[in-house]
């Protein structure tokens, strides 16, 4: 077992109470990265303490923007108006494909080279589908074999139209931020509506950018203005504990101040399709992005048909969604996910080997699984005693300490600690619910 294994027992009692969970990775990448390009200065509250996070900030210090920690999880960013510095050394954008992706698109347009890399699993994923739309904007970019070390020499760029191929946010985000630097209007379709964040957030910037459905147009150049942003709960972070309070018998758990942006809350839909009692009490508006509370009560669940168009609203959290169908009486199908195999780990494999060590029959297809869950309303219990690995895999840490929790016994999770990537406080806050 590695050093930060750790085991999960199986809930002793319900869980209970209010609790909070990071702020928004999503939001917290962008609100970093554009008000680091915008004019002014800008002060970002709520931010997560993951190491995602840490690595974009790390990239805009590397990039000559001043940034200064003024308390837990608050920045005071100077915006550089688009005019960065090139950076002394590569860039180290760890385990975040969210960091290297924009990085890409923003430096595309920037006067200098600049050398981006990260950790093993960042160092497997796909980037040509960043960097060939950059390149036919005018960008001189270099990947290893498609994949990081990415080297980015900077262009004037000049506005094009694109057809994307792959329904990513990443991508879309990387394209406006280099159409934002680019001469005339650019225009970016998406084959499936994926998370608006950057939209929402530039558009309160004062950026030149249009939406009408799935075609965004910015008029560039654009330039920012920075904007104040106290960055809302993570509804991907919120999933695991919607998931546990769901299917430990008598929960009912209160989480805090979540983003309630429609494009990430499939798993809300999809839970209470398969029975699931979560109430969303909307609270208020922050950066044009609406939060508020999800009120869960535990309910038994039955399997449901995950559909290729749900996949982009739900796609971090179909670890957990994995668990809760399990858990689930009948049969659940996840399909069109393919993009499951390229996220910090595959997580099509790693899901179905999770699943699998707690005796769960599950058929592993190319582009997602069929899962028979076990009806644990009838006390059928997850084999427990068992251990399994994160595979250095935050989301599948986390669902694996989820789904522990309805074991007949203890679980134990090798590199467990993968989890500090986008909840530090994972298993504290998961252990004071059920205190
Ligand atoms: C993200 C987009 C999604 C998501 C990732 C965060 C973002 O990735 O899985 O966790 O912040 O734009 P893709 O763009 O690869 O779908």
């Amino acid at each position: 077992m590695s050093a930060s294994s750790r085991t999960v027992e199986p809930a002793a009692r319900p869980l209970k109470g209010r609790i909070v969970v990071p702020g928004d990775k999503s939001i917290a990448h962008r609100a970093v990265l554009f008000n680091a390009a915008a004019r002014g200065v800008a002060t970002v509250r709520g931010l997560p303490d993951g190491a995602d996070v840490a690595s974009t900030l790390g990239a805009m210090a590397a990039l000559g923007c001043r940034v200064d920690r003024t308390s837990v999880g608050e920045v005071v960013i100077e915006g550089r108006d688009f005019r960065f510095a090139e950076p002394a050394s590569a860039i180290d954008c760890g385990n975040s494909g969210t960091t290297m992706r924009l990085l890409m698109g923003l430096l595309a347009g920037q006067d200098f080279r600049a050398v981006l890399d990260g950790d093993a699993s960042l160092r497997r994923r796909p980037m040509e589908r960043v960097a060939k739309p950059l390149r036919s904007m005018g960008a001189e970019i270099a990947t290893t074999d498609g994949r990081a070390p990415v080297t980015v020499r900077g262009r004037a760029l000049t506005a094009s139209a694109h057809g994307m191929t792959v329904a990513s946010a990443q991508v879309k985000t990387a394209l406006l931020l280099a159409a934002l630097q680019a001469r005339g209007q650019s225009e970016i379709r998406e084959p499936a509506a994926t998370r608006d964040h950057s939209e929402r957030m530039l558009r309160a910037m004062g950026a030149p950018i249009a939406t009408s459905n799935a075609r965004i147009t910015v008029d560039g150049p654009g330039r920012l203005a920075t904007i104040d942003v106290d960055v809302c709960g993570d509804a991907s972070s919120a999933a695991f504990f919607a998931v546990a309070g769901t299917i430990v018998g008598e929960s009912r758990l209160v989480i805090e101040r979540v983003c309630l942006n429609p494009t990430r809350l499939g798993f809300v839909a999809i839970l209470r399709r398969m029975g699931g009692r979560i109430e969303i009490i909307e609270r208020g508006e922050n950066a044009g992005e609406p939060f508020g509370d999800l009120v869960v009560e535990a309910v038994p669940l039955v399997g449901t048909a995950i559909a290729a168009e749900e996949i982009p609203a739900c796609i971090d959290e179909l670890p957990v969604l994995a668990v809760a169908a399990a858990t689930a009486e009948g049969r659940t199908t996840i399909e069109g996910a393919e993009e499951l195999r390229v996220k910090e780990s595959d997580r099509i494999a790693t899901v179905a080997a999770l699943l699998r060590a707690w005796g769960i029959a599950v058929d592993e297809r190319p582009g997602g699984m069929l899962i028979d869950g076990i009806a644990c309303v009838r006390g059928r219990r997850f084999r427990g005693n068992v251990k399994v690995d994160s595979h250095g895999d935050h989301r599948i840490a986390m669902a694996a300490a989820v789904g522990a929790l309805v074991a007949d016994g203890c679980v134990t999770i090798a590199n467990a600690d993968a989890a500090v990537v986008s909840f530090p406080r994972f298993f504290e806050t998961l252990a004071e619910a059920h205190a």
